[in-house]
């Protein structure tokens, strides 16, 4: 197995701390704060009728926001209640959802990629499940035999006995659980107590199943979490070989995700003790194999999304990291972020809005934006180097007719600094990221993001 230069990953704490500072995760360019109202969902009808020209392939996005429990650190959109059975009028307003979209989309369009994202999506009953599952059916033209990328997010402290076979049975062919942290006091502190049996067991029964890729997700920076703790996690993890881990920075933002609050400062580690943890975890993924993709992202070598970005292949949207470009996004479920042709929109993210939006017969879009010509170049320099670490700008100038040096010239003098710095190499031919840069590709991609100072928005921090 070759692994390019790429892949390799330095850890560098004197530029990190220089260079630690909030910024985008640019799962889109422009990120969401920049959606506008002016975008409704007569802009989305138009966007899907025009799509169908391309004959692109479709990639669908469900989102199922409930949750039983209420996790403290938690900064994702989600219903936390104990009421089960409100999955069912859910999914018959996502059937409903489709229905509407579904008017404007040519139905032979084949389904590449599907993901099932929360909140929980397996708080849904079986029947809710087998439902939202015959609806897609019903209205999308799936690819058989496991040709296409269908992953759900688990959560195994919420899973009737069942649903990872019907999932399978459906086409799902790779998993993500949420583990954050094995260390039984840091899991009473954030509310989230799951223990290493029931993670490991729900990953047997999966690969027993033939779900062909497991994935993880830690998050370093957790309360009461210390470098010793954090390592017996990682380790304990390890153990169970997940093709993929992600591991992410705890984003402690209390204003903006109000049950954070339960989480006193005091317990959260210093800024120094989270370097000394990332960097401890990162040196412990290397040695076992892992080779790093991007923005938290890890994976083995025969990964597919190793293998993609190696190719130069690899592809990021809302759900991160993937193998599939150049499809039309369309996403369902309140909040959910569609993305067709040059546009984006987001649904209504509150749940009886979004319901209610559907039941008078309109697709329930709350913003979005309609791309510039400028901006779908920004978007595509900041794509690829987030996945190839390297922008070519011959390629670029071919491909979107222009001279890159004189046309990003206002960028230029941030480059330049950051290549002095040793974050990349700039040369008449391409910027190259440099192993020390790959943790900052986020500061770098910054150099490009042309609303960054039209508005103060609040981001978590790079590291
Ligand atoms: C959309 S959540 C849903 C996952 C699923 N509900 C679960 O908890 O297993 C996906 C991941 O986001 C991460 N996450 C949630 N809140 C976070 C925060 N405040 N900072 C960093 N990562 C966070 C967690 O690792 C979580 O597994
Ligand atoms: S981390 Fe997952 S289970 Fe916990 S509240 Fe957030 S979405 Fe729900």
């Amino acid at each position: 197995m070759t692994t390019t230069p790429t892949q390799r990953l330095i850890f560098d704490r004197e530029l990190i701390r220089r260079y630690d500072q909030p910024g985008p995760r640019y799962t889109s360019y422009p990120t969401a704060p920049y959606f506008g109202r002016d975008f409704d969902a007569k802009a989305l009808h138009g966007a899907l009728d025009h799509s169908n020209a391309s004959g692109r392939p479709l990639s669908l996005y469900f989102h199922l926001p409930f949750c039983e429990h209420l996790c403290f650190y938690c900064a994702c959109t989600k219903v936390v209640t104990r009421h089960h059975e409100w999955g069912t009028p859910y999914v018959a307003h996502l059937d409903q959802e489709m229905a509407l979209t579904r008017v404007h989309i040519d139905g032979n369009r084949p389904v590449d990629q599907l993901h099932f994202g929360g909140g929980t999506p397996t708080f849904l009953r079986r029947d809710d499940m087998a439902f939202l599952l015959d609806s897609i059916d019903k209205h999308f033209h799936l690819l058989p035999d496991d040709q296409g990328e269908y992953g759900i997010e688990i959560d195994p402290r919420a899973l009737e006995p069942g649903t990872l076979r019907l999932l399978r049975d459906f086409g799902f062919n790779r998993i993500s659980i949420g583990v954050q942290d094995l260390d039984a006091a840091v899991q009473k502190a954030v509310h989230r107590e799951q223990s290493f049996a029931l993670t490991a067991a729900v990953i047997d029964e999966a690969r027993q199943l033939g779900f062909r890729s497991v994935s993880l997700d830690l998050i370093y920076g957790l309360p009461l979490q210390t470098p010793e703790s954090f390592a017996r996690t990682l380790e304990a993890v390890l153990a169970l070989r997940p093709d993929r881990l992600s591991v992410f920075n705890y984003a402690h933002l209390p204003e903006r995700f109000p049950p954070q609050k339960r989480i006193p400062d005091a317990d959260i580690p210093s800024p120094d003790t989270k370097l000394r943890i990332f960097a401890e975890s990162i040196a412990t993924l290397q040695q076992a194999g892992y080779l790093y993709i991007g923005m938290d992202h890890f994976a083995l070598p025969d990964d597919e999304l190793a293998v993609a970005q190696r190719e130069g292949s690899l592809y990021r949207n809302f759900q991160g990291y993937s193998t599939h470009a150049g499809t039309d996004l369309l996403a369902f479920g309140m909040s959910a972020i569609a993305m067709v042709g040059p546009t984006y929109s987001q649904n209504i993210k509150d749940l009886d809005t979004w319901g209610a939006t559907l039941d008078s017969g309109h697709l329930p879009v709350e913003r979005g934006l309609r791309l510039s010509d400028e901006d779908l170049l920004r978007r595509h320099i900041i794509t690829r180097l987030i996945c190839d670490f390297r922008l070519d700008f011959a390629a670029l100038n071919r491909q979107f007719n222009l001279d890159f040096r004189p046309h990003f010239a206002a960028s230029l003098p941030a480059l330049e600094a950051m290549a002095k710095d040793g974050l990349l190499h700039l040369d008449a031919h391409a910027l190259t990221v440099t192993p020390q840069g790959r943790l900052l590709i986020r500061h770098i991609c910054m150099a490009f993001d042309a609303y960054l100072a039209q508005k103060s928005v609040r981001y978590s921090r790079v590291i």
